[in-house]
């Protein structure tokens, strides 16, 4: 099986057909089951979950993908179809005297077309999203880069959870009196149902410093000094630490709020909850501590259990904890909470799935703009090559759109980081929703006028390659901040050699799996983290991927001049601006903010790409 897979493509045998015959069945029945055109799950090999006293389930950087993964069959259940598994596990649970909890850790905006496409942005998802009980939720740093959007999170998500919205490090400035208030409560002590287990919850973010003025974020290492923190861990009635964080599990932030709290509980349980990497992890911390990373845009629900709770903190032995991913579709939902689809669906799952449907038709999401003939691949192909999305954009994106009128001709070196790519392009439909998908970011292309092209060639290795001439003369300007994501976490926590392109960076998996025979697996996520290999609910086969640099640039029209002796424009989106400028200052050319002007103004990343795939791919899929 080639690597270039689409989880949709995979023949499926056996019990398989039964199952996809029963969905179509269901559909027929107008009974919905994810959302109508989503793909139906594929049979695969599962993983049991192992509950325990107490159980969680955690979602993170959903990005407004709350109608889930229409093009991947994996990830094909939607926001409804998780209230509903949620409430079987819960029931489940309830039944035999366990407790399960819901927890989110934020950026629950910006990403996709249900929230991207209204005006104003979110106009949908606020009351899809609130129709799913959550024991602890915090915010990520996506909902503070504007002030209205930490707006809503202040006057429509906490109100919406007033009893467990947390914000321990986290202030905002309340529109209608002007006063800095906390956005929600700092801390939370409850009681678990079923056990009585006493937790003490917090709500951190990790120490983020770009959000619009009307809020603050504390710094970790100063919110945890604070009083009512330093009583809150001190509290002698607690059996459990729940630190939910919109954070990297391995973070300073995690180490300093662990190491602060195990400075005067030695042995109390923590659990920690984290994302922001939008990777898969499980970090142990000690015998009683451990953190779970739950992924990205709902492809996953983490599920945490712990066992054997000391039922009071002087008991010395140690608790079990486990942890599953759980691929978010049907199949594995049926599968875990013990259901069929002729009995996991409720009014209310339904009613949810209804809602989305009729946003997603109300922002004509999937309205077509044009045909991809293949998979385009961040990561999943090496780069550069004939199906990486960044070659795509260098040789014929950026070459086809970036050119303003105001500059003619004016050959032009035109630079992008590659983290302004968000998603895979599928073979397929390229659509508004996929518009969203690719490129979430609201900023343009703005330009230095004639820059002698031999200094600005040498941008972009400095750009790919050095770190310390940038952090040098501004901390912030770490270099990872340019790149994808996913591929911070990856290369920090979980890279086991690094190769050179275009090798594989690494494979994930690669060990010894017993796999029923019958069933062709699936290509997906095979991760390897402090507990092993065997956290993913579903058995798959792995997938390679590739390390991208942290820019490319595309030089257009360089025939019109003898670039050597000659200038060019410098051409770049808005986010990198920073760094070009300092690039060319260790160049031996200054330049600063005044110099720059903006480069095509009423365009920017989502519609130019958008506008070339109206030009260039064919209208009929
Ligand atoms: C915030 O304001 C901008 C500019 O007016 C608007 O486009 C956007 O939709 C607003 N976002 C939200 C979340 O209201
Ligand atoms: C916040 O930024 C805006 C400009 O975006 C400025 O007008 C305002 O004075 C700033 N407020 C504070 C408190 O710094
Ligand atoms: C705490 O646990 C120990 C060991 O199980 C038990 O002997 C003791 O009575 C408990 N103390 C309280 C206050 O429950
Ligand atoms: C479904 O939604 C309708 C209106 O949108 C509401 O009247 C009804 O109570 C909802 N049903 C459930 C089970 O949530
Ligand atoms: C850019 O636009 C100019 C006219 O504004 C045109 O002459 C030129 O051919 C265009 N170049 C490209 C590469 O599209
Ligand atoms: C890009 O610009 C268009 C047109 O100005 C705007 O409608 C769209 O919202 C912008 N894209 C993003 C992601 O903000």
């Amino acid at each position: 099986m080639s690597t270039t897979l689409g989880m949709r493509f995979v023949p499926t045998v056996g019990i398989v057909s039964v199952n996809r015959l029963a969905v179509v069945l269901l559909l027929a029945l107008q009974v919905f089951a994810a959302q109508p055109g989503a793909p139906n799950p594929l049979a695969a090999p599962l993983r049991e979950l192992q509950s325990g006293q107490i159980n969680f389930l955690h979602t993170t950087d959903t990005h407004g993908w709350h109608a889930g993964h229409l093009l991947e069959a994996s990830f094909s259940a939607d926001w409804g179809d998780y209230v509903d598994f949620a409430q079987h596990l819960k029931d489940k649970l309830e039944a035999q005297g366990r407790d399960l909890l819901i927890v989110d850790t934020g950026d629950r905006i910006e990403g996709n077309g249900l929230y991207d496409a209204s005006e104003p942005k979110g106009l949908f998802t606020f009351d899809i999203f609130r129709e799913q009980h959550m024991d602890v939720i915090c915010s990520g740093n996506h909902e503070l880069y504007q002030q209205n959007s930490s707006e809503n999170e202040y006057l429509i998500t906490a109100p919406a959870y007033p009893n467990s919205y947390i914000a321990s490090n986290l202030d905002i400035r309340d529109p209608r009196t002007g006063e800095f208030v906390p956005l929600a409560a700092r801390y939370k002590k409850f009681t678990t149902r079923e056990q009585g287990i006493r937790i003490m919850a917090f709500g951190f973010l990790y120490n983020f410093d770009r959000n619009y003025n009307n809020t603050i974020v504390q710094r970790v290492e100063k919110t945890i000094q604070e009083e009512w923190f330093q009583q809150a861990i001190r509290d002698p009635d607690i059996d459990l630490f729940v630190v939910a964080g919109h954070s990297a599990i391995r973070s300073q932030e995690f180490d300093m709020i662990f190491e602060k709290i195990r400075s005067v509980r030695k042995n109390t349980p923590i659990q920690f909850f984290g994302g922001h990497y939008h990777i898969r992890d499980y970090r142990k911390f000690d015998n009683n501590a451990y953190g779970l990373a739950s992924g990205r845009f709902m492809e996953t629900i983490g599920f945490q259990s712990i066992d054997g709770l000391p039922s009071n903190s002087t008991q010395m032995t140690s608790p079990t904890f486990f942890r599953r991913y759980i691929d978010n579709n049907l199949y594995s939902l049926y599968h875990h909470s013990g259901h069929d689809s002729s009995t996991f669906h409720s009014d209310r799952g339904e009613n949810i799935t209804r809602a989305i449907h009729e946003a997603r038709q109300a922002l004509d999401l999937d309205q077509t703009f044009g045909c991809s003939a293949k998979d385009l691949w961040m990561s999943r192909a090496p780069y550069p090559s004939k199906n990486s999305i960044f070659s795509w954009l260098d040789e014929q994106v950026f070459p086809g759109i970036v050119n303003d009128t105001q500059r003619g001709d004016k050959p032009r070196l035109v630079i992008s980081n590659t983290g302004a790519i968000r998603f895979d392009i599928f073979k397929g439909a390229f659509t508004k929703d996929s518009t969203f998908i690719i490129c979430p970011f609201t900023s343009g292309f703005h330009y230095i006028k004639d820059v002698p092209y031999n200094r600005a060639k040498k941008l972009i290795k400095l750009l790919n390659g050095g770190g310390e001439i940038f952090e040098e003369v501004d901390s912030t300007l770490a270099l990872s901040r340019l790149e994808p994501v996913r591929q911070k976490g990856i290369l920090q926590d979980i890279i086991v050699s690094e190769t050179v392109d275009p090798a594989p960076l690494f494979a994930q998996g690669g060990h010894e799996m017993r796999v029923p025979t019958d069933v062709a697996l699936i290509p997906g996520y095979t991760t390897i983290d402090d507990a092993g290999n065997d956290g993913d609910d579903t058995i798959h086969s792995p997938i390679s991927f590739y390390r991208v640099p942290n820019c490319i640039q595309s030089l257009i029209n360089p025939q019109a001049v003898d670039l050597e002796t000659e200038n060019v424009d410098v051409v770049f989106n808005e986010f990198i601006q920073p760094w070009i400028l300092v690039g060319l200052k260790f160049l031996g050319l200054e330049y600063t903010d005044d110099d720059v002007a903006k480069y095509m103004p009423d365009e920017n990343m989502t519609t130019m790409i958008a506008k070339w795939v109206s030009l260039n791919w064919p209208d009929d899929c």
